[in-house]
């Protein structure tokens, strides 16, 4: 079953690629929109609850902000408060995260057992990014706040990682770019090789469900099928958007 959450006036709220800490809203207008796409995760079955750690949310984002060197993310404040709002909900075990660049993405999503947001314990917490420049820099930005040093950098091709894995994943985090502008076909790819780790109940989140939804259109229509996944929901909180789905 498949759903969707479009924020009002979305088309107006545009990610800020070069000054990601800038407040594009009001705070208190960004958490109704993020509380909105997180009711509509509830109501597709997909996540037990809509509620988070407000407060340790904002610790998380000041770490990041005060330590991080980021020369530019695609994840708006809406996106970075959904990622970690999802984790701190889902409470996954085990996180994968592909594409990671930088580890902005990472961290959003690890920020909810990882630093001063952490909210619960996590087994294992892996970023996989193919180029080993930007791995290290995403290991240098993670271990300011990793202090119990559970995050695992890892400079590889998620796909044959994915396709070796043994520990079962519960939350699966979609980014990688394709070569030679395939873009976002690479995502079906990344999932077909995951399956065999996700379990039901496992979440897949795939970013740029909005801006690149025609690259990935195989990838959509396969998690939006019921025969594949329980649920499936398309977060338009920003001009990136991402799209949630159960196994
Ligand atoms: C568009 S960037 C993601 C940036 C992210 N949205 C942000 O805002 O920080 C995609 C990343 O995926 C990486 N990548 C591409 N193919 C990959 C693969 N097969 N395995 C792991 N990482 C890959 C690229 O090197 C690149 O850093």
């Amino acid at each position: 079953m498949s759903h969707v959450y479009e924020a009002a006036q979305w088309r107006q709220y545009e990610v800020k690629w070069h000054d990601p800490h800038r407040e594009i809203e009001p705070l208190e207008r960004e958490i109704v929109v993020v509380d909105g796409a997180l009711a509509t995760l509830v109501q597709a079955g997909i996540l037990p609850r809509g509620d988070y750690d407000r407060a340790k949310m904002l610790a998380h984002r000041s770490a990041v902000r005060d330590n991080f060197d980021i020369p530019w993310t695609a994840i708006s404040p809406r996106m970075q408060r959904l990622l970690y709002a999802i984790n701190a909900i889902a409470q996954p075990q085990v996180m994968v995260a592909v594409g990671i660049f930088c580890g902005n993405t990472f961290i959003s999503n690890a920020g909810a057992a990882i630093g001063p947001g952490a909210c619960y314990q996590a087994q294992r917490m892996v970023g996989l990014e193919i180029r080993a420049k930007e791995a290290d820099r995403a290991r240098r930005n993670v271990l300011t706040i990793d202090h119990d040093r559970l995050a695992e950098i890892i400079a590889a091709d998620g796909i044959p990682w994915l396709r070796d894995v043994t520990d079962p994943i519960g939350l699966l985090y979609l980014d990688a770019d394709g070569p030679s502008g395939s873009g976002k076909s690479i995502y079906l790819h990344m999932l077909q090789a995951a399956l065999h780790a996700l379990r039901p109940g496992s979440l897949v989140l795939a970013h740029n469900s909005v801006n690149a939804a025609r690259t990935m259109h195989d990838y959509l229509a396969y998690v939006r099928d019921s025969a594949n996944f329980r649920s499936s929901a398309n977060m338009v909180v920003d001009d990136q958007g991402l799209e949630v789905s159960l196994r």
